[in-house]
């Protein structure tokens, strides 16, 4: 393999072969292809795009760079869900003890925040002694005692795709449409699942903020399952404004725990159910949208969800009090009220200017180095078409000092618009996607 030629190759528009494929990744995970190449061909890929061939062998590669869950024993399904990233888009975090209670074993990879999008690791976290980097050893043993391991990606799971991830973060080559598909289901693959849901983020806060693309996406992951036995729901879902009202990382696990005592927001519910019942229908215990979302609501007012989060925070050595106990999060030391500048409808709340107010606030990442702190964010109230009076209290900022208060409100003031007239916004769940094709939701 002369990489030079491949790469040139790829410049030009042609394809490589899956053999070339497979020989590359292998060399470059044992640090045989040096950076400066990897980026030059991941550079030519963001401008040619991948087969399918291609994408299935990178795919296949990357996975195969690692070692999975050995999960084949379970008698019961297992099911995992995979967000491309929101803000305040936290329905993992209800979802693995929902459907865990119902019967299902999750076995559950999530993330950190990535660009102004938050990660559920660093929600997790926010979790006084959560841990999140088990084993695949004691992740297994994990879910055969209680059903459900919520975990990040260790050196042990893809680890080429952990490698050539940060060197897409590193050289602005995130945002190929193949190359994310690859490099999700490589680590989704690795848990041996019998079905995943995905929830692809459309809008303005989504990482692939046009339609046509986000089908693409979808149609692609669904297609690396089924080569590999794993059948794949997806939903389109809004991203055009934060999901639920609570915005930041203990803030955000507190508004779970409400939502698990029955008391969570409308729109939080709404794509929390609609995915759970995907992941009960794959999982064979429910027949149809309409009996998975009994059983989701009587496992919530049951008591149920709770009581299986208690069971999977003790198991990661976090403190399960939390959760009769919201207020043993990480608490900010101010609150600071933003209120409606003028009467009107809202028109926007910009999830890219909130995301990256977090981050302003200390509550996310510009460098992997960095220190989240756990307690800060925003809660919102306001929603894109809600008429307001001016003086309405809309927001509120957490913040550790003044200084941060004030950064809030200024966050809030550019990312909230109020009009004279209500404006469009996105339905809160637009599309069905599986191999049958795609369906149009009523909204
Ligand atoms: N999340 C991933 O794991 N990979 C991508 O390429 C994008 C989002």
């Amino acid at each position: 393999m002369i990489v030079p030629r491949l790469i040139e190759r790829k410049r030009d528009g042609a394809e490589l072969t899956a053999d070339e494929w497979t020989e590359l990744i292998n060399a470059y995970a044992q640090n045989r292809v040096p950076d400066y190449q990897m980026s030059a061909l991941l550079m030519a890929c963001y401008f040619s795009g991948l087969s399918t061939t291609e994408m299935t062998a990178l795919t296949e590669a990357m996975l195969l760079s690692g070692s999975r869950f050995d999960l084949s024993h379970l008698k019961q399904a297992r099911i995992d869900k995979h967000s491309m990233g929101g803000v305040g888009d936290k329905t993992s975090l209800i979802l693995a003890p929902l459907i865990s209670c119902l019967g299902i074993a999750v076995p559950m990879i999530s993330g950190r925040g990535l660009g102004h999008t938050g990660g559920t690791l660093d929600k997790l976290e926010s979790i006084p002694g959560f841990r999140t980097g088990l084993s695949i050893k004691d992740s297994i043993a994990q879910i055969d005692r209680i059903g459900c391991a919520m975990v990040g990606q260790t050196a042990e799971i893809a680890p080429a795709d952990k490698k050539i991830y940060a060197l897409r973060d590193a050289t602005s080559t995130v945002e190929v449409v193949q190359l994310i598909a690859a490099s999700i289901m490589s680590k989704k693959l690795a848990e041996s699942l019998t079905g995943l849901v995905l929830d692809v983020k459309g809008g303005s806060g989504s990482f692939l903020p046009d339609l046509k693309r986000e089908l693409v996406l979808a149609q692609a992951m669904i297609s690396l399952g089924v080569a590999h036995n794993c059948p794949v729901v997806a939903l389109i879902t809004a991203m055009d404004r934060p999901l639920g009202f609570a915005c930041g990382n203990s803030i955000e696990v507190a508004e779970c725990i409400d939502a698990m005592h029955g008391k969570g927001p409308e729109d939080l519910m709404t794509v929390t159910y609609a995915l759970g019942a995907e992941m009960l229908i794959l999982g064979g215990v429910a027949d149809t949208h309409v009996s998975a979302h009994a059983m989701m609501k009587e496992a919530i007012s049951s008591g149920k969800a709770a009581a299986k989060f208690e069971e999977i925070i003790h198991a990661q050595h976090g403190d399960a009090r939390v959760v009769q106990d919201t207020d043993r999060l990480p608490q900010a030391k101010l609150q600071a009220a933003y209120k409606a500048p003028r009467s009107g409808f809202i028109t926007r709340v910009e999830p890219r200017a909130i995301g990256h107010g977090i981050i302003a606030l200390g509550g996310g990442r510009t460098t992997m180095e960095d220190v989240v702190d756990p307690s800060v964010g925003f809660h919102i109230t306001a929603k894109p078409g809600m008429e307001v009076r001016a003086g309405d209290v809309i927001a509120t900022v957490f913040a550790w000092d003044q200084g941060g208060a004030d950064i809030g409100l200024s966050v809030l003031e550019r990312a909230i618009a109020i009009g004279d007239k209500p404006e469009p916004f996105l339905p809160i769940i637009s599309h069905r996607i599986t191999t049958a094709g795609v369906e149009v939701l009523p909204s």
